[in-house]
């Protein structure tokens, strides 16, 4: 392999610009010419791709975002759309790519191998650490700490005015972000897409809290839990508990997104990047790099893409034990 790509696709997240220093910088260490792709998968079909040297990943190592854009790809789920980007990376003769990304870029991933036989490395990256075959995700770590801030600065303002406070943060599908910002943060009831907690159960644990003259609570809420979205959850709390508690709602949203990595995600997303040039070198195809008990492994991106990674049950029960 002489020549591959890199690019960064779905959500952005801190980190990506680390994991892609890495991979040009590891590229390059290992003899091989290295190419940008702008704009994720949409840029692979507008031919937007460039060579990159290791200059032109100076100075990104702590930097939020992505250098080279990220997008959510609609034309590259047509045939015609994987066509023009196949057509647009042999004219460059890129022979494998680093995909920086979560589910929706692995899914991509494989679909494109199957019709084009390009072998891909992806590295996770997703603030909603919602991938099996890595312990987390890059981005993540800076998520939670970005949420936990939050939350602190509104637990604050929660206790001077006695109020409860349900606070929505990032998670389609995953409750990993509420889990660990609501721990982080003594959130008294977190919400996640993964368990169901019933309405009942939240309003008898406010009364609760409020017989034992609980001034203020949090309570953290996943955008994906199925009884809604924390604003919907809110009004129907109100509406079973009338005006015994001053309830207000806040929804964190692309803050979460943003903002220098932490030292963490630094560093996993180096050891990602330079996984994934090296795991390329040494023939892997269609698997993501991912770190379990410390050690670097390669998972199947369809196992990555259908397996799911459960909430440690450890959590969930800790949240009630420690709210008491
Ligand atoms: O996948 C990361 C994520 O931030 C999810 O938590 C969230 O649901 C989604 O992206 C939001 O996507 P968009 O920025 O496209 O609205």
């Amino acid at each position: 392999m002489k020549k591959i790509a890199v690019f960064t696709s779905g959500g952005d997240a801190p980190g990506m610009n680390a994991c892609i220093r890495a991979a040009v910088r590891g590229a390059i260490y290992h003899g091989l010419e290295v190419y940008g792709i702008r704009r994720g998968y949409n840029g692979m079909i507008a031919g937007d791709i460039f060579e990159m040297g290791s200059k032109s990943v100076s100075n990104i190592v702590q930097r939020g975002g992505t250098i080279l854009k990220s997008a959510r790809s609609k034309d590259f789920m047509t045939p015609e759309g994987r066509k023009k980007a196949y057509e647009n990376l042999m004219a460059h003769g890129i022979e494998g790519l680093v995909a920086i990304g979560g589910n929706g870029t692995f899914t991509g991933a494989e679909v494109f191998y199957n019709e084009y036989q390009i072998p891909t490395v992806g590295c996770p990256g997703t603030i909603d650490n919602d991938l099996y075959g890595t312990d987390y995700t890059i981005g993540f770590d800076t998520a939670v700490n970005t949420s936990l801030e939050a939350i602190d600065k509104i637990r604050d303002t929660a206790d001077s005015h006695d109020r409860v406070f349900f606070i929505e943060v990032m998670g389609r599908d995953s409750g990993y972000i509420a889990i660990q910002s609501g721990i982080g943060g003594g959130a008294e009831i977190v919400m996640v897409p993964e368990t169901h907690t019933p309405l009942k159960k939240v309003v008898s644990t406010l009364k609760e809290g409020w017989n034992r003259q609980k001034s203020s609570s949090i309570i953290v809420v996943a955008e994906g839990d199925e009884e809604g979205h924390a604003t919907q959850i809110a009004e129907k709390i109100k509406e079973q508990l009338g005006d015994k508690l001053d309830i207000r709602v806040s929804t964190l949203g692309h803050v979460q997104r943003g903002g220098s990595p932490t030292a963490y995600d630094r560093i996993l997303a180096s050891r990602m990047g330079l996984a994934a040039v090296e795991g390329l070198i040494n023939g892997q195809k269609n698997v993501m790099a991912g770190i379990v008990n410390n050690d670097l492994i390669y998972t199947p991106f369809i196992d990555t893409i259908k397996k799911q990674k459960p909430i440690h049950d450890d959590l969930l029960r800790m949240v009630h034990i420690l709210s008491i």
